[in-house]
């Protein structure tokens, strides 16, 4: 071509990344990839391995290990052992550790993404310019944080030994949100990688070789989906850290429930993106270019939803269609495409037959052109419009570079239907109107919020999601609750006190049915009312006489609870000062009326009047803590290295189920119920049997305390059952259960339906009068979803 025809038509030459390096590497591991188990490369003990392809090209990569149980059998052993030294070697030598690890990749960082690029088809500008300097900064910004553990997260340990399954869509990336934090607060790990994307984390376990980590700190075994349940069900692992789908997230928690393993997981998402008239549109189309085509369009986050206000919709589509068509799919390793390929024939698949669907549910098809290449899992960057909010492409995660569009009129609209997903992963807003955009990002329902960008991240700010999204958080400080405990928990016991004990034997149902005096009810939307089913069960004092009624509580008056709270919903909008107040009054009519719950501990669990009133005394102060901390449990601004502020805002969970817990007595149940409300939550609270005569008498104190109507709800009866009926709740989003280990694990088994935030005790008992074990920061940060909304800034 001559230089003129170049100018005339302004194609680009090839520009091919050199990828010699890379082959020889494979080429020195015959191409070859084992597990890394206690230092060693480890064949499969099943001597199975499996073809990895170039999805570009379907050129062999590597045979890799197929993992099975018994090559996780090995490498949980030696994580097992590396870990207590692993810890005891402290932050500062993990550290240099981790930063040795950072340095290395930046040093191998051009293997690295040629790696990545063959192995999982993305361009090679993005896994260089992207996935790999933001590994760097991960294993920079927690050696930092391994460095002062133990100044910023006093009286906590590591969990020990973690699992860690990572998804193919961003291999390495993956593999350093999970490593990195996991190392810095003292865990060892056995992590797996997906089964299409092997060898970025093969490279990593080499640089953890060279550097000298000690053996068994990380522990890489191979495999599909079968090696990652076999870490999942290993019983010596004490968390699981999952990225993926979130049919296998569900799958993850229905196998750990009950098992006391503690989980973060991280799925799919529906995220919207939504445009206002007053946007900046040209500055849209390159944001719309990163949301949806980057990477295929094969990222959790994907602003996949355009919801466009009306008014500038036709002219944004016009704008976007043109620079879609420009886009260029090709070639993964050239430095000219815009588009690479998708990881698998199966996904490639998957998305035309979602794409046929949207079609035939009556929505146009705009597509860019795509390379002819019979060889490549290539798919052209589309867009389909005329898309009706509830039709299958735009409820369903499609993970492939294809744009739903939809309009809206208001601001409210917007909101409405950016929420109306089963996901919550991530939003982007866009306005040149700080007040909009500030306004519409806390009410949107999603983890991340980015104004004016999209799918920026960074090693400091948390990422994660609600709903059906997951739940946890990964990156800053936020992320690092993950991989810790608070060292008393460890040492909790399931064996109730002797006095308890001896107290629980006197009450038989033989005791004599007399002096019944009181019929209680039950507190919905503010209201007594009665239970639907119409039944009561007995309630005795602590020398086994039936003094009164409390109602047995069904799945109906569950409803109503759950109805009554979402009718509260502006209780989360409101002040936190103005929350502090209620809490406060709460606490006053409580104290003006302390004698007589006082006496009522004392007929109920035969306490002594001191230990009665001491009871109502610290309830009174835990009442006054929550009220306290309602306006200071504040957010933070993060500070990534982009011009950009990190607004890591702390919301409201939302509706919680609470059954609180029966050694707890009164106190339990006022220490469980106020630092939630006084966050912003509704409540639907489930009293133990011992104390729901005291909560019934308790719904006056509510009355008198101006608490709005649906904020507190109580429901006697059946602990099991109701237990049940929240936990399948869809619109319940948390869940604080103290009871049994069974109903622990009820709890987080049925919670997966709906994927809700779960606090349980596995059968464990809590000292309530411990300052330490009931301390407000631990109430407050499970009464808490953590959003990261993200400004950029700069004139
Ligand atoms: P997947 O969820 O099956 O795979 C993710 C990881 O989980 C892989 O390492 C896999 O080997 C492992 N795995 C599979 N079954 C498992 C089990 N029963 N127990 C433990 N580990 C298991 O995702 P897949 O099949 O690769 O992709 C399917 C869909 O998942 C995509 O179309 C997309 O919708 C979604 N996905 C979401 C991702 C995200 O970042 N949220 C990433 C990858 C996929």
């Amino acid at each position: 071509m001559s230089i003129k025809e170049i100018f005339t038509t302004m194609e680009y030459g090839t520009a091919s990344e050199n990828s010699d390096v890379a082959q020889q590497w494979l080429t020195n591991l015959n191409n070859t990839f084992n597990h890394y188990v206690n230092g060693k490369w480890q064949k499969p003990i099943s001597k199975q391995y499996f073809d990895s392809n170039n999805p570009a090209n379907k050129a062999h990569i590597a045979n890799v290990a197929d993992g099975s149980a018994e090559d996780v059998e090995q490498a949980v052993v030696a994580a097992r052992k590396a870990q207590k030294e692993w810890y005891a070697i402290g932050g500062h030598a993990r550290a240099k550790y981790l930063y040795a690890i950072a340095r290395q990749i930046q040093k191998h960082s051009r293997l690295f993404a040629v790696l990545e690029t063959l192995d999982n088809g993305k361009p090679i500008r993005e896994s260089r310019d992207i996935d790999i300097p933001l590994v760097a900064r991960h294993f920079y910004h927690h050696a930092g944080w391994a460095q002062i553990m133990s100044a910023e997260f006093k009286g906590f340990e590591p969990l020990g030994v973690v699992g860690q399954i990572i998804p193919w869509n961003f291999p390495l990336l993956m593999l350093a949100w999970k490593v990195a934090p996991a190392l810095a607060m003292g865990n060892t790990v056995v992590l797996k990688p997906a089964e299409f994307t092997s060898a970025t984390a093969v490279l990593f376990a080499q640089i953890c070789d060279e550097i000298g980590l000690p053996k068994g700190v990380f522990n890489l075994i191979l495999g599909d989906g079968k090696a990652g349940q076999a870490i999942v069900e290993h019983e010596n692992i004490n968390k699981i850290a999952f990225t993926g789908s979130t049919q296998v997230g569900r799958l993850i928690r229905r196998a750990t429930a009950g098992t006391g393993k503690k989980l973060s997981l991280e799925l799919g998402g529906k995220s919207a993106f939504i445009v206002f008239e007053d946007a900046d549109l040209d500055s849209v189309v390159e944001g719309i270019v990163d949301a949806i085509w980057f990477n295929q369009g094969q990222v959790c986050c994907a602003g996949s939803r355009l919801l466009m206000q009306e008014s500038i919709a036709d002219k944004l589509i016009n704008k976007l269609v043109i620079r879609m068509k420009k886009l260029v799919v090709g070639d993964s390793l050239s430095k000219n495409i815009d588009v690479g390929a998708l990881i698998d024939a199966s996904q490639l698949a998957k998305i035309k037959e979602m794409v046929s669907l949207g079609v035939s549910e009556g929505a146009t098809l705009h597509q860019a052109t795509c390379i002819d290449d019979k060889n490549g899992c290539f798919y052209p960057p589309t867009l389909l419009t005329d898309v009706e909010p509830a039709s299958t492409i735009a409820q369903q995660e499609i993970f492939g570079p294809v744009l739903a569009a939809m309009t809206f009129r208001s601001p409210e609209e917007a909101v409405q239907i950016a929420n109306n997903s089963r996901y919550g992963l991530a939003a982007s807003v866009w306005s040149e109107n700080i007040n909009i955009a500030l306004d519409v990002a806390p009410k949107i329902k999603a983890g991340v919020v980015w104004i004016n960008c999209t799918n920026i991240f960074d090693a400091g700010a948390g990422f994660g999601g609600y709903r059906e999204s997951g739940f946890g958080r990964e990156g800053g400080k936020e992320g690092l609750f993950e991989y810790i405990q608070e060292s008393w928990l460890t040492k909790l016991t399931t064996k109730i006190s002797k006095a308890k004990e001896s107290k629980k034997a006197v009450k038989s149902p033989n005791a004599a049915a007399i002096n019944i005096d009181q019929t209680a009810k039950l507190f919905i939307g503010g209201k007594q009312v009665r239970p639907d089913s119409g039944y009561s069960l007995p309630v005795f004092d602590a020398s086994g006489v039936h003094i009164a009624e409390i109602p047995d509580g069904s799945r109906k008056d569950i409803r109503n609870a759950v109805e009554a709270a979402n009718k509260a919903a502006t209780w989360s909008g409101t002040a936190a000062h103005n929350r502090a107040q209620v809490l406060y009054f709460i606490a006053e009519n409580l104290q003006s009326r302390a004698t007589e719950f006082a006496q009522r501990i004392c007929q109920l669990t035969g306490e002594s009047s001191k230990d009665a009133e001491n009871e109502v005394d610290l309830a009174i102060n835990r009442i006054f803590s929550a009220a306290a901390w309602a306006d200071k449990y504040e957010g933070q601004i993060h500070i990534p290295p982009q011009r950009i502020v990190t607004l890591a805002m702390k919301e409201a969970v939302g509706n919680i189920a609470i059954v609180a817990p029966e050694e707890g007595g009164f106190l339990g149940l006022i220490s469980t119920i106020m630092p939630a409300i006084a966050m912003g939550n509704r409540v639907i609270v489930v009293p133990s049997r011992e104390t729901a005569l005291l909560a019934t008498d308790f719904y006056q104190i509510l009355n008198t305390s101006d608490v709005p109507a649906g904020v507190i709800n109580i429901i006697t009866g059946d602990r099991e059952s109701l237990t049940d009926t929240m936990a399948k709740h869809y619109d319940i989003d948390g869940f604080w259960y103290w009871g049994t280990a069974e109903g622990s694990k009820s709890v987080e088994l049925e919670s997966a339906a709906t994927m809700k935030r779960t606090w349980v005790n596995h059968g464990k008992l809590y000292d309530w009068t411990s300052e330490e074990q009931i301390s407000s920061e631990i109430f407050l940060r499970h009464s808490v979803e953590i959003k990261n909304v993200w400004v950029p800034y700069g004139a």
